[in-house]
């Protein structure tokens, strides 16, 4: 009888400090404490992001193991977040995990945060299906939009991203500008939900292949609500579900342009959303219908996998321990780190 694989995985790349446990690709726990810090400032302030971390991280570890109803001697592994993501965030994770490892005698693993998003869809659930290789990712978060091609669990290339902002940072400053605490993507989203998507347009960026680039159409929202403000200071409220509803759409379209392009060139069954924009309530709705009208499997994974969260982690770390893709004591934070094939 094969043995049950238990992994503790830590996420730490940004502003959330998550905890999980997976066993044999299944999540027993998956806590995410979240820093509430950063909301008045319209942004992560790294600083901040590091202390907290600090004093999160072993009551996040502690809990998610006595949620998972197991002792830390059943631990076989610690997989942890390497990068890409903030520096001093990053260390607080990696010097952590290494200590655990080293405390308990097992094997350290380390995890590429953007690898991990889209490893997210292979977390073992009875209700979802888990995608077929080789499968088309489109990874869009606050710090990435990426397309990805997955060629197998740990063998993965990316074949577009952006040149400038991720969309999820198109997302949130926008929010800024409409006044908009941080996080402002999900704030977008909501109001979104009442608003009329073609009460305005934005210019749609031309960039070549399947890459994007965000910073322009960010400036034109800046312009256009500096304009309109200009002419009725009150234009944000009266109209603030029909600005939401149509910037949107207009960022989504544009994210699902290249997209449909890559699955056309690709030639894939299957497809697939991550990363914190994947929560995005329109973005969700709108690749279904593309999976339906082109015939492809999607897969979307439950909302709480999409956002920062240390399930993803653990479970690259579920595979990453069958191939014994360890690591030793000597591994340090990368904040910049490109996802790399793991196999060849
Ligand atoms: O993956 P994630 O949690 O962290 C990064 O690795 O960046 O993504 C966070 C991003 C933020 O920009 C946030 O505004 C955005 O995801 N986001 C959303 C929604 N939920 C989170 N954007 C649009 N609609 C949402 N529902
Ligand atoms: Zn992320």
């Amino acid at each position: 009888m094969k043995r049950d694989i238990i992994i503790l995985g830590i996420e730490s790349s940004c502003d959330d400090t998550s905890a999980a446990i997976s066993k044999n690709g299944n999540i027993l726990a998956n806590l995410v404490a979240n820093q509430d810090v950063h909301s008045s400032y319209g942004g992560v302030v790294p600083e901040l992001a590091s202390r907290a971390h600090q004093q999160n991280i072993l009551p996040v570890v502690d809990q998610a193991i006595k949620i998972a109803n197991i002792e830390k001697g059943q631990i076989d592994a610690v997989a942890f977040t390497r990068g890409p993501g903030l520096l001093g965030s990053l260390l607080v994770g990696t010097s952590f995990s290494k200590a655990m490892a080293m405390g308990l005698d097992i094997p350290l693993i380390e995890v590429n945060h953007m690898q991990a998003h889209v490893m997210s869809h292979f977390i073992l659930n009875k209700d979802i299906e888990v995608p077929g290789f080789p499968f088309l990712c489109l990874t869009v978060s606050g710090g990435h939009t990426e397309i990805v091609l997955v060629k197998d669990y740990l063998k993965m290339e990316v074949v577009g991203r952006t040149n400038d902002d991720a969309v999820g940072e198109a997302f949130d400053k926008a929010a800024k500008i409409l006044n908009l605490p941080y996080p402002g993507g999900p704030l977008i989203d909501k109001h979104a939900r009442s608003g009329n998507a073609a009460a305005y347009n934005f210019p749609k960026p031309k960039i070549p292949d399947l890459d994007y680039s965000f910073s322009g159409l960010k400036t034109a929202f800046l312009y256009f609500i500096r304009d309109q403000v200009k002419d009725s200071p009150t234009f944000i409220d009266d109209h603030l579900a029909d600005i939401c509803a149509s910037y949107q759409k207009s960022l989504i379209e544009t994210v699902l342009d290249k997209f449909l392009r890559a699955i056309a060139e690709y030639k894939v069954g299957h497809i697939g959303i991550a990363g914190g924009v994947a929560a995005n309530s329109y973005l969700r709705e709108r690749v279904a219908q593309i999976g339906k009208e082109k015939t492809l499997q999607v897969s979307i994974p439950k909302l709480e996998f999409c956002t920062d969260n240390a399930a993803m982690i653990a479970i690259t770390g579920h595979h990453k321990f069958q191939k014994e893709l360890f690591t030793d004591q000597t591994i340090g934070a990368q904040a910049r780190y490109q996802m790399i094939n793991e196999e060849q």
